[in-house]
Formats: structure tokens, C-alpha cells, sequence
């Protein structure tokens, strides 16, 4: 499974690219806000800034909701970098332009998904990564898991090359369930990648370890 940061944090994407892990990075208008980043001008130097930290996928989002406009945006964005992964919302237009990029060689990553349906639309359509909200469907109590594990099993039998990539991550956990249910790619939080390190037998464990070396070569 490929990790991917979901984040505009410049200092965060370096940190968890430095663990040697990281296979790329998410973005979506929300977290580039939070950063401050505005302005077309400032958010495509920003997302060149983000592709000079990591050689993996970046996934760039579009703000049109037309076709044309989407396609030109698309096309500005893939323009920045080789790494770029034009990110179209799961719309009527975002479907027909996922069409248009996967013809033009222009990869992208279908966003805001949370059904089954909707996961076989865009891989129809050719969407190189398709993104289902996990943590999102959580919150309104409904079980965010169990959609990977439906599309996992109906990409298998149906043979789509679409690689499930795993969004809305909240926690250590997620990622963990995530690998089980048969997603490609998880993108998550800094905090959810470092929570996976910790276990507190391992604390308790490199302690002893670190006090009976002391106690023996005092
Ligand atoms: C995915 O690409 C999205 O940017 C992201 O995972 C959404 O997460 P959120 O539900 O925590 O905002």
C-alpha cells in the first residue's frame, strides 16, 4: 500500500518524506486555505513548491465545476510537473473530463466519493486514482471501511486499474484497516503516519533495554 500525506504543509510533507515512507501527497482547496495560500498565481507556485520536496504523486484540485473550465484548469495544473494528478470533483462534468484527461494522458484522481456506485463511474471513466471519504462517512455513522472493501472487491472481479486511495483518514487505525480492506493508497494526516510508530510495550521495552545497558557498562 502507498502512503500519501494529505496536506499543504510544507514543513509536514518534508517531515514525513524525511521518514523514507512517503510515496506522495493530497491537497484540496480546504487545505490549501488553511495554509494561507490564495490567488491562482500563489496556489500554482505553491503546488510547484510541494513537487520539488517529493518526486512521488501530487494531487492538484481543480475549482471549476464545468467541463471546459475543468479542462483548462486541469490542463494549467498538469502543466507544473510531471508528478501532478489533476484531482476532479465526482461530478456529472468532473466525470466527463476524468474521459477527456485519461484520453490526453493526464492523470487524475477522482475526489469526494462515497459510494459504490459513484467508484465504478469514474473508474468507467478512467480516473487513475479514485478517492472515497472514509472518515467523512464515519461521521454520519455509517461505516466508511466497508465501502473500501466493496469497491476493493468489485474492482478485483471487474478488473479495473483504478487504485483505491483511501481519503478522510482520521487516525492510526484507519491506515491499518485501510491495508486490510484492500486499499492501494492511504492519505492521511502527519499525526495518523507517526501514530502507527507508537505502542507503549515498545516504550517500556527500549527503556530496560537502554537502563540494563547502562547498569552493565557503568
Ligand atoms: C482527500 O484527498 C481529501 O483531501 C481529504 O482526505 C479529506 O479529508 P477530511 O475529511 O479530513 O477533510
Amino acid at each position: 500500500m502507498k502512503f500519501f500525506i494529505d496536506t499543504a504543509n510544507l514543513a509536514d510533507i518534508r517531515e514525513a518524506r524525511d521518514l523514507g515512507i512517503l510515496d506522495g501527497v493530497t491537497t484540496n482547496p480546504s487545505l490549501m486555505a488553511k495554509e494561507g495560500i490564495s490567488g491562482e498565481a500563489n496556489i500554482l507556485k505553491h503546488y510547484e513548491a510541494i513537487c520539488q520536496i517529493v518526486d512521488g504523486d501530487v494531487s492538484a484540485e481543480v475549482i471549476a465545476t464545468d467541463y471546459e473550465g475543468i479542462i483548462t484548469e486541469g490542463k494549467r495544473l498538469a502543466a507544473l510537473a510531471p508528478n501532478i494528478v489533476v484531482k476532479v470533483p465526482m461530478i456529472k462534468d468532473g466525470i466527463k473530463a476524468i474521459r477527456y484527461f485519461s484520453d490526453h494522458d493526464i492523470r487524475t484522481n477522482c475526489t469526494l466519493v462515497f459510494s459504490a456506485g459513484q467508484a465504478i463511474l469514474a473508474a468507467k471513466a478512467g480516473a487513475t486514482y479514485l478517492s472515497p471519504f472514509i472518515g467523512r462517512i464515519d461521521d454520519v455513522n455509517w461505516d466508511g471501511m466497508d465501502l473500501i472493501l466493496q469497491i476493493a472487491e468489485i474492482y478485483a472481479i471487474q478488473g479495473y486499474d483504478t487504485e483505491i486511495l483511501a481519503a478522510s483518514i482520521r487516525n492510526s487505525k484507519h491506515i491499518v484497516d485501510a491495508a486490510r480492506s484492500g486499499a492501494d493508497v492511504v492519505t492521511c494526516p502527519l499525526s495518523a503516519i507517526l501514530g502507527l510508530i507508537k505502542h507503549p510495550l515498545t516504550d517500556i521495552g527500549l527503556a530496560q533495554f537502554l537502563n540494563d545497558h547502562k547498569k552493565a557498562n557503568a
